[in-house]
């Protein structure tokens, strides 16, 4: 069906490269997403609009970064909408492929981040970082953006892109931008639609309990070991009883991802996932940072 965005989603690798060359040589700025946008989305979109002469999004539900058991089938899509919200931000190109055009039926190349598939997010997702760091490789490859545009939100994702650029020299400026939470604290995801009103009452539990593990740190001049920083979030996430399976509390290294074992006034990426009812949810902050 014919929709006013027919010109500004393109569905093929050839058909976005025509209109790629159309648009001259000028700064590209890239937002890859997998639709379902909402203002953590669209912080990266208004930063790659100023920053850059053209912006790309991309939405492409990736297959390859789901487990068997996850939510790949129901999956929030609502292209259109998403088109409206980015058409609104001066988009100038919407590449939304299909799976078949992003992986042919001869596709066995992948991209395995190992030392990332050992933190903790990687133990609890196996391959998922493999499905994200190929699918991010071949975005950047069809797009060949000057900048691109990632969330701290997903900690360990934004290390992953780094190293692929630097190890795989893309030409590719990355770019990470604070996440952005709803009032009450509640890291902004798409996943989020899928929580019951009760649960998204409870939902600012994850990111009070960081803040709780970081005032540990802070009351202690800024020196703790991960063991009582993690002891202190925990506390906070055993008052609540809707939460209902704790996957990880991490102190990692602010730099890779990778544990430590104390922490000193160079701070910290405390991170977490927790099943909230049904939906997973994970949340990060960055002690002695800007978040
Ligand atoms: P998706 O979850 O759609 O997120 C797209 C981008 O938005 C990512 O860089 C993510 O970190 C960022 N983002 C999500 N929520 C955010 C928030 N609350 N604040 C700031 N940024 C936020 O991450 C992916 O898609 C995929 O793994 C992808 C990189 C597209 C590869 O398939």
């Amino acid at each position: 069906m014919a929709s006013r965005f027919d010109s500004l989603i393109q569905r093929t690798i050839p058909a976005f490269r025509n209109k790629r060359m159309t648009l001259g040589t000028s700064s590209v700025g890239f937002v890859p997403t997998m639709g379902a946008l909402h203002e953590g989305h669209l912080s990266l979109v208004r930063e790659a609009r100023e920053k850059n002469d053209i912006v790309v999004s991309s939405i492409f539900v990736n297959p390859t970064q789901f487990g068997p058991s996850e939510d790949f089938d129901k999956y929030p899509q609502q292209l259109q909408e998403d088109a409206r919200m980015l058409e609104e931000l001066g988009v100038d190109i919407i590449f939304a492929p299909n799976k078949d055009e992003m992986y042919t039926d001869n596709h066995t190349t992948k991209v395995m981040p190992e030392i990332f598939e050992t933190t903790a997010e990687g133990k609890s997702r196996p391959g998922f970082f493999t499905g994200v760091a190929t699918v991010v490789t071949k975005l950047l490859n069809v797009v060949q953006p000057t900048n691109a545009y990632f969330g701290q939100k997903d900690a360990v994702q934004c290390c992953v892109i780094r190293r692929i650029v630097e190890d795989l020299n893309i030409p590719t400026n990355v770019v990470i931008m604070p996440t952005v939470r709803e009032s009450d604290g509640l890291a902004m995801s798409s996943r989020n639609a899928y929580l019951m009103p009760e649960e998204r009452l409870i939902a600012p539990v994850v990111f009070k309990s960081l803040l709780a593990g970081e005032q540990a740190w802070l009351d202690n001049d800024k020196q703790a070991s991960a063991e009582e920083i993690v002891a202190e979030v925990q506390k906070v996430l055993n008052q609540e009883p809707m939460v209902n399976e704790v996957q990880y509390v991490s102190v990692d290294s602010n730099i890779n991802m990778l544990p430590i074992d104390s922490v000193g006034p160079e701070g910290c990426c405390l991170s977490l996932a927790l099943k909230c009812g049904e939906v997973r949810l994970i949340d990060n902050i960055v002690f002695g940072a800007i978040r």
